[in-house]
């Protein structure tokens, strides 16, 4: 069932002229647009001979193989061979698999199977509204799907990885709410203590109650909320498409609030996402390259983890076709930030 959602392929912005080959969910695509400008995905290897189809090139609204010059439309059917004599009434029959492709919000979105969960890809949270300034991020990750969703949604890994850019230890005991939904699992965090770096200065101007939830949008998207007030929110999204079971693409968008300074704010917030993520970056690269030296790939989960048990266990149904079943009832965590 993991083929039947929605997956970024690439930024609109990555086709233009020319095919690109992409992989997702480690199939080999190619990406091409239409006559009309409109994205279409195709497998990327030629039913005559199995040449990449990516190194072609759009002709008339298809895609042309650069071997014999197989064309082939955006279903993925063969439209024009031409060493075929022009007086033979019919083509031979040849076709690859074409699979469907959607732009939206400045992405290209793919799902490979025959039976989207969703009609149409999610969208991302008050991009492009009135009030709210955003910015988009791009990470390879040399880890799996689950490791990524993981990390973003993971609170003790920030006192060290990003410690003072983003978190200080504060040693303080903090309660978790963690609760299952239709379509993931949330947790929300109670009386978290103010930070005292810059960035959290700068978000928390005022005294007032601050609202964190973590968020697990199943299959990979993760969402990480900060209310501090109506006008003071901070939203990072990021939705996770597995180019191999080892390596993941995050596209990130981080939209936020901050009144009439939030265009301002953004030359601050940005660079220093870029910094957070590319801590990330390090970190779950160097952890995947240590487990694959050792024979021992099993991990130890503990309650503080908060969010993992519900990935792997919308994951594991998802791989074997069911979704989960057994919501159960919401608990809390405690756990020292
Ligand atoms: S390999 Fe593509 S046309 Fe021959
Ligand atoms: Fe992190």
């Amino acid at each position: 069932m993991l083929t039947d959602y929605w997956y970024i392929a690439c930024p609109s912005a990555s086709v233009r002229r020319h095919p690109l080959a992409v992989q997702v969910l480690s199939r080999n695509l190619v990406l091409f647009r239409t006559e009309d400008g409109r994205p279409a995905a195709l497998e990327d290897r030629c039913a005559h001979r199995g040449m990449p189809l990516a190194g072609g090139r759009v002709n008339h609204g298809g895609l042309q193989c650069p071997y014999h010059g197989w064309c082939y439309d955006k279903s993925g059917k063969a439209v024009r061979m031409p060493a075929v004599p022009r007086h033979e009434s019919c083509l031979p029959d040849a076709s690859i698999a074409a699979f469907k492709c959607v732009e939206q919000d400045g992405y290209i979105w793919v799902c490979l199977g025959s039976n989207p969960v969703h009609e149409l890809p999610p969208a991302f949270p008050h991009l492009g509204e009135q009030g709210w300034t955003s910015f988009r991020m791009y990470n390879r990750f040399e880890a799996p799907v689950e490791s990524c969703l993981e990390n973003f949604l993971d609170c003790p890994h920030a006192t060290f990885v990003h410690r003072h850019w983003f978190r200080t230890p504060s040693h303080r005991e903090v309660r978790c709410s963690v609760r299952a939904l239709d379509d993931g699992a949330v947790a929300q965090y109670f009386d978290e203590p103010r930070e005292k770096s810059l960035v959290w200065s700068l978000l928390t101007p005022a005294r007032g109650d601050m609202q964190h939830t973590d968020r697990y949008i199943a299959p990979s998207t993760t969402r990480v909320d900060y209310r501090f007030a109506e006008d003071r929110r901070y939203i990072v999204t990021s939705f996770c498409t597995a180019v191999t079971d080892k390596l993941t693409d995050v596209y990130t968008v981080i939209t936020f609030r901050y009144g009439i300074w939030g265009p301002l704010m953004r030359l601050y917030f940005e660079p220093l996402s870029h910094r957070i993520i590319a801590q990330d970056v390090s970190t779950l690269q160097q952890q995947h390259a240590n487990l694959a030296k050792h024979e021992d790939q099993s991990f130890r989960i503990i309650e503080q983890d908060v969010l993992l048990p519900h990935i792997r266990r919308w994951r594991r149904s998802l791989e074997s076709g069911s979704l989960p079943t057994g919501k159960g009832e919401p608990y809390d965590v405690q756990i020292v930030i």
